[in-house]
């Protein structure tokens, strides 16, 4: 077996993860969320580093050749120093890819007012990462980011339909709307996010767009494997999907058909 890692810190890149598979059904696809460890998004670059370096070692070790870090605080923290430190050292020819990129080069298509908001993890808005991506592509953008602490603990306790839901998802747009009143879209830099889209659309204005990352990352990722052959090649095409938690798999089960759509079959991970 050769197939497609799908990494996050718990649950949230199964939001992209059902895109992804829902694209390209035909490969075969491990998904591991490292839930014994997350929330990663307060975490220092170095532990983010650490742990997810040790999760690709082990996505390697099941025969990947390719992993997606579908999780925005890794994408932001972890994978340069991957891509450019570590892989020269484990394998040049593993591929570790992320969800800024491929976010960062689209935004542009939909914002008219050039002014939009990144609501992301402590750690994501702290790196910088989005306004540095999305200025390469489109220096004309105005990055608003907007770290949103309180979404990821509500969205992976399951209370992401109370009204205690409804009083952090208003708290961080209102603070976004005061410092930034001219954005027409809103992106949702954070995997867990899309698990809070109602609420969110609820305590914005109807004007503003608001972007999920699932479609936009499967449809980068789908281009990409047809530009590389030499890898997309190389992958097993059984349609198996295995999935992984380095915490109680039976609670990953119960919580993960949320994010994912379908029931899924967890196996515990001891790293
Ligand atoms: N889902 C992760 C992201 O996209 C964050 C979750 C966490 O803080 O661990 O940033």
């Amino acid at each position: 077996m050769k197939p497609i890692g799908v990494f996050d810190s718990g649950y949230g890149g199964l939001t992209v993860f059902k895109s992804i598979a829902a694209r390209m059904p035909q490969y075969d696809y491990i998904y591991l969320g490292d839930n014994g460890r997350a929330p990663y998004g307060n975490r220092s670059f170095e532990t983010v580093h650490q742990y997810t370096l040790e999760c690709v070692e082990w996505f390697f070790k099941q025969g990947c050749e390719l992993v997606i870090l579908a999780c925005n605080t890794a994408s932001a923290k972890a994978l340069r120093t991957i891509q450019q430190q570590d892989l020269p050292r484990i394998d040049t020819n593993k591929r570790v890819l992320g969800v800024i990129r491929p976010t960062a080069e689209v935004i542009g298509e939909y914002t008219t007012s050039r002014s939009v908001g990144v609501l992301g993890t402590r750690g994501t808005i702290l790196s910088r990462s989005y306004e540095i991506e999305i200025n390469n592509f489109f220096p004309d953008i105005m990055v608003h980011p907007q770290a949103c602490p309180m979404w990821v603990p509500i969205v992976e306790y399951g209370e992401y339909e109370s009204e205690g839901a409804d009083y952090f998802v208003k708290q961080y747009l209102d603070e976004l709307l005061t410092s930034a009143p001219g954005i027409d879209t809103v992106l949702l830099a954070c995997t867990h996010y899309p698990l809070l889209m109602d609420k969110i659309k609820k305590h914005l204005p109807t004007n503003i767009n608001v972007i999920a990352q699932g479609d936009i990352v499967a449809n980068s990722l789908e281009r990409y494997l047809e530009k590389h052959t030499e890898l997309s090649g190389m992958l097993s095409s059984g349609g198996n999907r295995q999935f992984y938690t380095t915490d109680d798999a039976a609670d990953f089960n119960r919580h993960a058909s949320i994010f994912y759509g379908e029931e899924v079959q967890a196996q515990y991970l001891h790293l």
